[in-house]
């Protein structure tokens, strides 16, 4: 598949089957974000898989929805921020970047296999540390639901502004 296509057939699902993903492929999965870019190679992330039905239901309440309910797993995608890089310039902080590089990298990766996700940033995060009993130094930020879809994913047209309002050539548009 071209990687064009690949970034057209991801598209967020919130629908999904019972099954549960096979260890093997959920690992392989998660191996497309081991091996994502990061500030200064510093890995600042931890995946956290979730498909034990009390920890589930904990991690449900973080994000009360019908359709997050019926996720058969949940992957927390944890930011380490005693690990990551800070820019000396300023002290920014490069935590978040390159954890939404990992979890890009494993959305894609999880589409190419017919798998369907979605970010969901919009939880309690008190509630998910708590589920999971994350040390201080470990924050969630994104709640990936996994599963296979009710329906195949197609590739479809995306609803993005167009090119000539994001891309510019020297400050200026690409029109001119
Ligand atoms: C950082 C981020 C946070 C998001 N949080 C949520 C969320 O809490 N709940 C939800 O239903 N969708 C969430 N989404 C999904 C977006 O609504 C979705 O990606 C966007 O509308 C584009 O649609 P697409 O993913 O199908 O291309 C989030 C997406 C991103 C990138």
């Amino acid at each position: 598949m071209e990687f064009i296509d690949l970034i057209k057939l991801r598209k967020s699902i919130r629908l999904f089957q019972k099954t549960k993903i096979d260890h093997k492929l959920m690992l392989e999965i998660l191996e497309a974000g081991r091996l994502a870019p990061s500030a200064c190679n510093y890995q600042p992330w931890k995946f956290v898989v979730v498909n034990e039905p009390l920890v589930l239901r904990q991690i449900r309440e973080s994000y009360p929805r019908d359709w997050f309910a019926g996720a058969p797993q949940v992957i927390v995608i944890c930011g380490d921020y005693s690990e990551s890089w800070k820019r000396p310039f300023d002290g920014k902080d490069h935590c978040d970047i390159d954890v939404s590089i990992a979890t890009d990298h494993i959305t894609l990766m999880a589409a190419s296999k017919g798998l369907g996700t979605c970010w969901v940033c919009n939880f309690n995060p008190e509630k998910v540390s708590e589920a999971l009993q994350l040390p201080a130094n470990l924050v969630p930020i994104v709640l990936i639901p996994i599963g296979y879809p009710t329906e195949t994913i197609k590739p479809e047209d995306k609803k993005r502004k167009p090119i000539d309002e994001v891309v510019f050539y020297n400050g200026y548009s690409i029109n001119d």
